[in-house]
């Protein structure tokens, strides 16, 4: 007999025909005239429920079905006479494909999300990771439709690479030599020539720099892949290894960026409203009571657009008045999340995409802008990058018009001692044709962080890596 999904069964109104469905169960419980299963199979955070008769199946065999257990039913569906669901289903028969020991680690209810990352493996099989993880594919879904609905090209550029796009030398390395017998030259350095690129090669932190060179040549691209930060960030927004959307796109100025920026996650956004109402209902009710309230209220607002300039002023004009932060922020500074989420939470309360910062805080490939923009009056002082901070989660996104002009780009390369034998490449983007462009990145975790209301990115992602943590 054909099985067909939960989420199938629960659409049917063919009253007594017979179904036969698969999953995990999810409770049972027992008493003398009928037991109840709750059955789920990962196609929809609903289960169906199981009316089983005890008389017509074998006692032993019932009894040994507990949370956890993987079984097959085939029965006739019938209307539910219980609360909450339109469907059921009157068991004829049992098929037990796995029990489930009294050991295993889910199945208690309210464990903390901590406590089951320890088992990342069997967390996926609770009503909480199945929404995150539907949810994750669903925008995963929007960002595809987005880009292939606006006329970009997916682009794919590598995981190995040997420059380092954000100049912050946190890259993982990546080699086949002997640990244990490295050879040195007289410098004391190690020597690369015999590794298996002939080089010192790490897994990238970024694809922009290869995107550049698909939006130089197809007008739009946009990358979605996994990427890689050895920083030493212990906390609830980052991980080592996370995956990044980058779009780039040629002739694209400031302004239209941020549109861009707006755009693409407004549409994001609303992709998850239409398309995941049953995961979001459950995660605002058991998680965040805010979560889809917050959701609409990004629809409905449209984003502060704020030079650096300005937001500094509006941060010392709160400690004038009194405001207390940890860090400071002179002019220069590097805003810490609290001074982001000073500005985003409590001053305008909306999203806020921050631009126009100090070229000294932001990395080498961005354009500096004219005089008009710049800091008091001087010229190249700050740069075209954009900030797109939320509430809740901090930076989004980060993105930049790109400097175009050979002259200036070499300058900044030159200043930051940037190793010129691994930019050539790059900068023929800028010696043959080079043209204006922008682009930007959006952190998939930090994406699906707002969208779910988790607040820890190690739960939105199948298996997180982070320091001290590569199981599974
Ligand atoms: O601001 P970032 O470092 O920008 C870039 O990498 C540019 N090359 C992007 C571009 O212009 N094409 O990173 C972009 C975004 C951040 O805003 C953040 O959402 C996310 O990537 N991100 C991380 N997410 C999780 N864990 C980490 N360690 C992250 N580091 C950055
Ligand atoms: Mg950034």
């Amino acid at each position: 007999m054909k099985r067909t999904k939960v989420v199938d069964v629960l659409q049917l109104r063919d009253f007594g025909a017979i179904v036969n469905v698969k999953g995990w169960v999810r409770t049972h419980r027992s008493s003398k005239a009928v037991d109840f299963i709750a059955l789920n199979d990962g196609s929809t955070i609903n289960n169906v429920q199981i009316v089983v008769d005890p008389s017509k199946v074998d006692d032993n065999l019932l009894k040994q079905i507990t949370t956890g257990s993987c079984i097959s039913v085939v029965g006739a569906l019938v209307e539910s006479q219980g609360q909450g669901q339109t469907v059921e289903i009157q068991a004829d028969e049992i098929e037990i494909y796995g029990l489930c020991g009294n050991d295993y680690p889910m199945q208690k209810k309210g464990q903390s999300f901590e406590y089951m990352r320890q088992f990342a493996h069997l967390r996926l099989r609770t009503n909480t990771f199945g929404a995150v993880m539907r949810i994750r594919h669903n925008m995963a879904m929007a960002i595809h439709t987005y880009f292939h609905e606006h006329g970009y090209f997916y682009f794919h550029t590598p995981l190995i690479t040997a420059s380092d796009c954000e100049g912050a030398g946190q890259m993982f390395q990546v080699t086949t030599k002997n640990l244990y017998d490295l050879k040195k030259n007289e410098d004391g350095k190690i020597d690369y020539s015999d590794d298996f690129f002939g080089k010192q090669t790490s897994l990238t932190v970024s694809g922009q720099l290869e995107g550049e060179l698909g939006a130089t040549a197809l007008g739009a691209i946009y990358t979605f892949g996994p990427t890689f930060r050895a920083e030493n960030s212990n906390t609830p927004r980052h991980l080592a290894e996370f995956w990044m959307i980058e779009p780039e796109v040629a002739f694209m100025n400031l302004e239209e960026l941020m549109d861009l920026e707006e755009d693409f996650i407004k549409y994001c956004v609303k992709w998850a409203l239409d398309n995941c109402k049953d995961d979001l209902a459950f995660l605002n009710k058991m998680i965040d009571k805010g979560l889809i309230e917050r959701l609409e209220g990004i629809l409905k607002s449209e984003f502060v657009r704020l030079p650096y300039t300005e937001g500094i002023r509006i941060l010392q004009e709160a400690i004038q008045k009194g405001k207390k932060f940890e860090f400071p922020c002179q002019w220069g500074d590097d805003l810490a999340s609290e001074h982001e989420r000073y500005l985003v939470e409590e001053y305008f309360k909306k999203p806020v995409i921050m631009t126009n910062y100090p070229k000294a805080i932001k990395a080498f490939y961005m354009k500096i802008d004219e005089e008009e923009s710049g800091y008091n009056g001087k010229s190249g002082q700050t740069v075209q990058g954009t900030d797109v901070l939320f509430p809740q989660i901090g930076e989004i996104i980060g993105g930049s018009v790109r400097e175009e002009n050979y002259d200036k780009l070499m300058g900044e390369i030159q200043a930051r001692n940037i190793p010129m034998k691994d930019m050539s490449w790059y900068l023929d983007t800028r010696k043959y044709g080079s043209c204006p462009h922008a682009g930007f990145g959006l952190g998939f975790e930090r994406l699906i962080l707002f969208v779910t209301g988790m607040q820890n990115i190690r739960d939105v992602i199948p298996f997180p890596r982070t320091p001290n943590n590569a199981e599974f």
